[in-house]
């Protein structure tokens, strides 16, 4: 069996245990209902006998037929309350499943997301953790009442006589053996299958993330071809799992058919030496055809076993991925008396992965608390790795970066954060209202708060335009905004947090003139206060800087004002000549 195949050291077994845990009175409640209900099948014929017989001595059948009534309807409530509670057991199991890995996925670190699919661990948490329901009732439940029976029927076999039993548990022993071969093929389709929606939830969220731009190449024919395969894939694997399922089952069927004859034929060569009565042989083939129930059940519960564990190593592989230490609690904002902070970079080594070239080659620099500093430099010149290396979504190779003079190591992370707002190069916004995306970095924000940054980053007069208002819905992405529209909410979304150290990667860099002048003229008024950092795209800007450093390559070329780097620097003289776009003054 693959109960040998562990993740992270621990069998899928196991796992399944740590995630039953919490519910285990509960599922021993369901399963001792199951034997409860199945008792009182058993005695309904006992008390159908007896009112035969009172019908039969012209007793009165009142008392009878009362136990009948009652048998019945506890038979009924019972065997619904107990199905119920495994039920209940198996959905709370998946529940814990989902919260656990919804969680842990909030907290991965960027470099395990660069890696992975976004929707691949989406299929994870839906549709993984959905194979541990049948697991939990089938499985557990299926070994636990069928083993239990199991054992005690193979006691009374020992009983009636131990030949005999030697000769059933030969053929058990077959079967399993075959059994063990046939198992382990289940696992694998299992997982292949689960692998496959996997894929199939990477395309879909692909295509549909970027639907219109799927449309515009006219790759529908193409990306439709791709979700096919991996549908019929999951498909072609599944059914592969179910063709061993049923070997499975049919091979238990027939080593119990087995087991019947060579017991009729071994009895009855025993009967014939007197070696035991016929009575015996009849009531041991009874209990071979008890067997039966219980056999189907356990190896039920094996093979469904499979599927579980497929999905289980799924889910712990997820939960595998290098994640950020949980935070017990979100880190309070900066009160608005902070100080701005301060920054500096020495000698930054970094690359995004050891297979990867380095993108920063030593970048050094110095940025004081309060004042504008622009970045500029050529496309791929590591601007916004630096603001990245900022929020510690990745750690460098070596040298040092200090906020306040404090190494970013020694940080808590949430407590980094809070003190920075970050406006990324492309603005992202998020499915859901304006209302919502303004108050992600904030949720305190209060309503004067709200109105007073619309009004500074100009969105004052979108929202008064929108019949909804901030409760307009924004699209998947904030597809319904305009681009400048989506810029200008992530810089109102950074600036309600308050920050300590403002970070705008060519956060302007759709607006138009006049909009872009109002901005500049309210990131000019916050770097009074706080610390801002820019990568800027306008000469404008980059004149207004305190300090310019100028990238390229990975390395820091030169720091100066814009005066100083025109008349010393010959890369940046050619970048203000050519790649700034001069805007109206
Ligand atoms: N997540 C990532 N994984 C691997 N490589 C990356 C990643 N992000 C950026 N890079 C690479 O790092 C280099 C620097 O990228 P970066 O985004 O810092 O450039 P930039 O200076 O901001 O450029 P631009 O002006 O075009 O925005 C690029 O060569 C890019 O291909
Ligand atoms: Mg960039």
């Amino acid at each position: 069996m693959t109960i040998a195949e562990t993740v992270g050291g621990r069998p899928p077994w196991r796992l399944l245990l740590d995630y039953v845990r919490p519910h285990r009175r509960a599922l021993l409640a369901g399963a001792a209902l199951s034997l409860v209900t199945g008792a009182t099948g058993l005695l309904l014929p006992l008390v159908a006998r007896g009112l035969i017989d009172d019908l039969g001595h012209d007793r009165a059948i009142t008392g009878a037929l009362l136990a009948l009534t009652a048998l019945v309807v506890a038979n009924s409530v019972l065997g619904a309350l107990g199905s119920y509670m495994l039920q209940r057991t198996a959905e709370s199991v998946v529940l814990g499943a989902r919260r656990t890995l919804s969680s842990y996925l909030l907290r991965l670190r960027i470099p395990a997301v660069d890696r992975s699919e976004p929707g691949d661990l989406m299929a994870r948490i839906t549709s993984d953790t959905t194979l541990l329901r049948a697991v939990t009732t089938e499985s557990l439940v299926g070994l636990g009442t069928g083993g239990v029976t199991l054992v005690a029927t193979v006691v009374m076999m020992g009983l009636v006589d131990p030949v005999l039993l030697g000769v059933t548990l030969a053929v058990i022993v077959c079967a399993g053996t075959v059994l063990g071969v046939i198992v382990p093929r289940i696992n694998r389709a299992s997982r292949r299958a689960q692998d496959a929606v996997g894929v199939m939830g990477a395309s879909l969220e692909r295509v549909l993330g970027a639907l219109r731009t799927v449309k515009a190449s006219g790759a529908e024919h193409r990306e439709e071809a791709a979700l096919h395969t991996a549908a019929e894939e999951s498909w072609r694997q599944s059914v592969r799992a179910a063709k061993w399922t049923a070997a499975a089952g049919n091979t238990a069927g027939l080593a119990m058919q087995t087991a019947f004859i060579t017991v009729l034929a071994v009895g009855g060569a025993r009967v014939a030496t007197g070696a035991i009565e016929v009575g015996t042989l009849v009531a041991f083939l009874l209990y071979v055809f008890y067997l039966m129930s219980p056999i189907q059940e356990v190896v039920g519960a094996v093979t469904q076993y499979q599927t579980g564990s497929a999905a289980l190593s799924r889910i712990q592989e997820a939960l595998h991925l290098p994640a950020e230490p949980a935070a017990s609690r979100p880190a309070p904002l900066p009160s608005p008396a902070a100080e701005p902070a301060s920054l500096a970079f020495t000698d930054v080594r970094f690359r995004y992965a050891d297979d990867l070239p380095y993108v920063h080659h030593g970048v050094t620099f110095d940025v004081p608390a309060r004042g504008m500093t622009a970045f500029v430099g050529p496309s791929g010149a590591g601007k916004t790795t630096v603001f990245s290396l900022i929020e510690r979504f990745y750690d460098p190779e070596s040298g040092t970066i200090t906020v306040d003079g404090r190494d970013l190591d020694d940080w808590e992370l949430s407590h980094l954060r809070s003190a920075i707002g970050y406006v990324e190069q492309d603005a992202p916004v998020l499915s859901g209202s304006l209302h919502d995306n303004l108050l992600l970095g904030n949720a305190e924000a209060d309503d004067d708060t709200v109105r007073r940054v619309l009004k500074t980053t100009r969105l004052d007069a979108l929202v008064e335009r929108l019949p909804q208002g901030l409760d307009t819905l924004v699209g998947h992405r904030g597809t319904k905004l305009s681009g400048g529209e989506r810029q200008r909410v992530a810089i109102a979304r950074a600036l309600l947090r308050r920050p300590r150290l403002l970070l705008l990667d060519e956060a302007t860099s759709q607006l138009d003139a006049v909009n872009e002048a109002a901005l500049r003229d309210t990131v000019a008024d916050v770097a009074r206060t706080t610390t801002v950092l820019v990568v800027a795209h306008r000469l404008s800007t980059v004149t207004m800087a305190d300090r310019i450093v100028v990238m390229d390559a990975g390395r820091v070329r030169a720091v100066g004002t814009h005066r100083q780097l025109v008349a010393g620097d010959p890369l940046y003289a050619e970048l203000a000549a050519t790649q700034f776009l001069s805007t109206v003054e």
